[in-house]
């Protein structure tokens, strides 16, 4: 099982898409492990788009994440970080496909509304970023709908 850090960003608060967002993950079959709202510092959003750190957007960017609530979560099931991404589809909302999170309520890549993890390193790093206390273990008994073996 893998584990994934996705995090609704301040434009999908402030648009009063939290709960679609969560229900989609829901849906799909993931688990929550994780959950908890907050107004990220500067300091936590630095580190966490430090990759970014030299591209002409990070100040905007830090500026815009550490703006207003976001929405931390865990979700954890097979192959979590690509399903998550799938579910949030490309970076810039107009070029997502419809059906996937920034496809159906995105229109310009400085508002994608939600971050997925990229790759197994990037999510291990993120949530013991954002989740230092640690995630919740628990048994989810839909599980045995969701996959067959
Ligand atoms: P994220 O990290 O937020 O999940 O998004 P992503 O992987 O799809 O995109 P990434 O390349 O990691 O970029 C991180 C965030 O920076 C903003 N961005 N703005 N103005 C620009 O050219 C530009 N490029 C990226 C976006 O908000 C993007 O989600
Ligand atoms: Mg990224």
């Amino acid at each position: 099982m893998e584990t994934t850090y996705v995090m609704i960003k301040p434009d999908g608060v402030q648009r009063g898409l939290v709960g679609e967002i969560i229900q989609r993950f829901e849906r799909k079959g993931l688990k929550l492990v994780g959950l908890k709202s907050m107004v990220p510092s500067e300091e936590i959003a630095k580190k966490h788009y430090e990759v970014h750190s030299e591209r002409s957007f990070f100040p905007g960017l830090i500026r815009f994440v550490t703006s207003s609530p976001v929405v931390c979560m865990a979700w954890q099931g097979r192959d979590a970080i690509s399903v998550a991404r799938n579910l949030i589809g490309p970076t810039n909302g107009r070029d997502a496909a419809p059906g996937t999170i920034r496809g159906d309520f995105g229109m310009d890549i400085g508002y994608n509304m939600i971050h997925g993890s990229d790759a197994a390193e990037t999510a291990e790093f993120e949530l013991s970023l954002w989740f230092p206390e640690g995630l919740m273990t628990w048994e989810n008994t839909m599980g045995t709908w969701v996959y067959e073996g």
